[in-house]
This record gives structure tokens, sequence and C-alpha cells, in this order.
């Protein structure tokens, strides 16, 4: 249904209006992100963008043009400077990985692990937005929360993620990142890089805008920071520490042979996520790493 000449768009007409360009760009969900951008517009949440739909409401000035941009395939987190995380709201933009729904499982085996344990100490390697951690520590009453980011954008924007949260961010690489706390940590977590160099991701809004420093591990089976982050889990973590690192679902038998071939890990266990896949595994610290003057022979 269109509107008369002149007259200005109802919600509802604006809303369809976009559903349509949004699917013949091929947006996945064009509905939800036509309502998010038009509650973005009108400063509501989207549960009163479909009141205000039954009350027939106009539809909001600059709806347009977002819905434009949108259909270029621009991220919507990037057009409304938003990622929502588990309870937690996050400032997201460009030079910045978006969180995705499957680590929201990854941050809830650290939070259930956690929310065992005393005032437990918890570092997040390659933090991005700060999502896993900023949950951790809105989630866990007493935690200890630090996060590990190399890339000076995603810094800046976890900076003002993570300040409310109290947790301690340091710029640095996780390989060797924060090495006087070795063997101090009750629980390590990664969603490091891990897509493989060759497999160049299909979404336009993750090839185009989520930075590549965030996407590939290194390595033809983009293994090289996973398996750092596994090596820096082992010499972070006190003995009997927790290890949690999200994966490709290809790379749960990859990750856990790793781990079995460290030697220091018990209880390896793989986490499929909300819709199946084999997304995330867990360690536990048996002793500590050995270190690398024992190792040479
Ligand atoms: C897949 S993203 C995950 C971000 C965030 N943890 C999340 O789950 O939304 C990986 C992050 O690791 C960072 N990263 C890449 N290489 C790193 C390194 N060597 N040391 C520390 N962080 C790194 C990237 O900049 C990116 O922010």
């Amino acid at each position: 249904m269109s509107s008369l000449p002149g007259a200005p768009d109802t919600l509802e007409q604006a809303l369809q209006d976009a559903v349509r360009r949004l699917m013949a760009a091929g947006v996945p969900s064009p509905r939800v992100d036509a309502e998010l951008l038009a509650a973005h517009l009108l400063k509501v949440s989207p549960g009163r963008v479909r009141a205000l739909v039954l009350t027939g409401s106009a539809a909001p000035e600059g709806f347009e043009e977002l819905v434009e941009e949108r259909a270029r395939r621009t991220p919507l987190q990037h057009l409304t400077g938003i990622a929502y995380f588990r309870h937690v709201e996050l400032a997201v933009g460009p030079g910045v990985f978006i969180p995705r729904p499957e680590t929201e499982s990854v941050a809830q085996l650290v939070i259930d692990h956690a929310l065992t344990l005393d005032a437990p100490k918890i570092v997040d390697l390659g933090t991005g937005s700060g999502a896993i951690a900023a949950s951790v520590a809105d989630e866990v009453p007493g935690a200890d929360v630090h996060a590990v980011e190399l890339s000076d954008l995603a810094v800046a924007w976890a900076e003002g993620n993570l300040r409310p949260h109290g947790v301690t961010l340091v710029q640095g690489d996780l390989a060797d990142a924060l090495a006087e706390h070795d063997a101090t940590f009750d629980v390590v977590v990664s969603n490091p890089p891990y897509i493989p160099s060759a497999a160049v991701p299909n979404e336009p809004e993750v090839a185009l805008h989520d930075p590549g420093m965030a996407l590939y591990g290194g390595g033809e089976d983009g293994m090289d920071l996973p398996a750092a982050a596994a090596a820096s889990a082992a010499r972070l973590l006190k003995p009997g520490g927790y290890f949690v690192m999200e994966h490709a679902e290809v790379q749960a038998g990859e990750v856990a042979s790793l781990l079995r071939r460290a030697g220091c890990w018990l209880s390896i266990t793989t986490h499929r996520d909300l819709t199946g896949r084999d997304r995330a595994t867990s360690a536990v610290l048996a002793r500590p790493a050995p270190s690398k003057a024992k190792r040479t022979p």
C-alpha cells in the first residue's frame, strides 16, 4: 500500500517499502532491520515501533536514507552505532568487529563457570568491542576482568565500552600480553580471528566492513591465532583454571587435538551453539604449560 501523492508515509507504509528494498538487496532479516532503523531514529524500543504502527504514526525523517544505506549492505550496527550482546549495549562502528549472537553462548560458558568461584580473575583475549569482557563483568559480581586487544581502532571502541564495567583493558598481542600475570587467572576466554586466509566471507557486511584483522586467523587453516590464544591460556591460567575458545565448526577437531598435543589440558570439551554447531571448546589446565626453556632439548 502506498500513500497518496504528497501525503507523508505512515510508519507501516514506510516499513513495508523498506522490507521490499532490503529483501531485494539480499538483507537476511528485512522486517527486523527496518524496525530497528525506525526505532533508532525515533529513539524508542522496537516494541514501541510496533505499537506506533498500530496507531498509524508517521514515518520518521531520514528513514529512507538509512534504509538505502542498509540496502547497500552497510551493517545495521554501523547505522545505529549500537550492538546488543547479552545484557549489555556496546558502541560499535567502522574498525571494530560486530559481536555475534553465537558468541553469547561462549560468554555463557565463562559466566556459568565463573559464578562457581569467589572473586574470579578473568581475561578476554582479542576483546574487540569488549563484548565478552563487558558481559562477564556485568553478570559475575566481584570478578576482576581484564581484556587484551591489538588493534588501535578496536581499542578505542573497547575503552568506552569497558570503562563503565571496570574492566582493565591492555593494548597488546594476545600471544605475549600480560606476562606479569602469568599463572594468576582463573578463566581465560577468547574469540580469536580464525577464518582461513582463502575463505573470504560471502556476506558484504562481513567481507567489506569487519576488519580483516578480526577475521583471518593466519595460516591456511586459520589456526595460527587460535593456537596462540591456547598457548597463552596455558601460560596465564592457574592450575585448575578454565579456558574457553570460540572457533569455526570445522575447526572443532583441530582445536581439541591441539589442546591434547599440548599435554597440559584436562576435560577437553566441545560445545554446541544454539543452532547445534560445534562452535566452542573448553578445557581445564592440569598443570602449567612447560616453559620455553624446558621445551628446548
Ligand atoms: C573475532 S574478533 C572477536 C572480538 C570480540 N571478542 C567478540 O567476540 O566480539 C577477534 C579480535 O581479536 C583481535 N586481534 C587480532 N589479532 C590479535 C592479536 N594478535 N592480539 C590481540 N588481539 C588480536 C582483533 O582485532 C579482533 O578485535
